[in-house]
């Protein structure tokens, strides 16, 4: 029978150096690896469903070498506000970073609303994040309201096919 998983060690293994997001609320491992992208000049690895006190069950994600920006930083507040970034230098944890969820998203999320004069006219995005927990964000140029999902993410990064 499987052990239950406050008894397993960890299988992700540990990092020299990169970026370890921990504290995912389970599922939305998955929405936050979309939302930084999976270009990576390092392992990138995933784990979902581990045994949390903090939020119950949790995912992580560890990129190796890659330490994350700021900017980076607070996007992934706008799926999970609970999550926590460790900066990983030499094999140990030398910064817990906060995030704090960004005022304004320009250019990096979709309106879902197909009349929309942003997607009628290929205009940059504009949000304003009008709602904190759980983020919902409102479009400058249709004021319609939506909560990030999948389909809102811009699929134009290189390493997507
Ligand atoms: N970690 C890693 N590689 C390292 C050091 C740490 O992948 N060389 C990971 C750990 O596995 C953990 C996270 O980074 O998922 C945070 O590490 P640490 O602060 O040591 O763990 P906790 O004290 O459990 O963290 P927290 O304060 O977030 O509960
Ligand atoms: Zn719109």
């Amino acid at each position: 029978m499987a052990k239950n998983n406050s008894e397993r060690p960890y299988k992700v293994f540990k990092i020299e150096k990169g970026t370890v997001i921990d504290h995912i609320p389970a599922p939305k491992g998955l929405l936050v690896l979309e939302i930084l992208g999976k270009e990576n000049d390092g392992i990138v690895s995933i784990g979902l469903n581990f045994d949390s006190n903090k939020v119950g069950k949790k995912d992580l994600i560890k990129f190796e070498n890659k330490i994350i920006d700021k900017e980076e930083t607070d996007k992934i507040a706008l799926v999970a506000p609970e999550a926590t970034i460790n900066i990983i230098e030499n094999g140990e944890v030398t910064e817990k970073r906060s995030i704090d969820v960004p005022q304004r998203i320009h250019g990096f999320l979709k309106c879902m609303n197909p009349n929309c004069i942003v997607n009628v006219e290929n205009l940059e995005s504009k949000f304003k994040v009008i709602d904190e927990n759980p983020v919902k964000l409102r479009c400058d140029y249709c004021e319609r309201v939506w909560e990030v999902k999948y389909d809102m993410i811009e699929k134009n990064r290189k390493s997507e096919i």
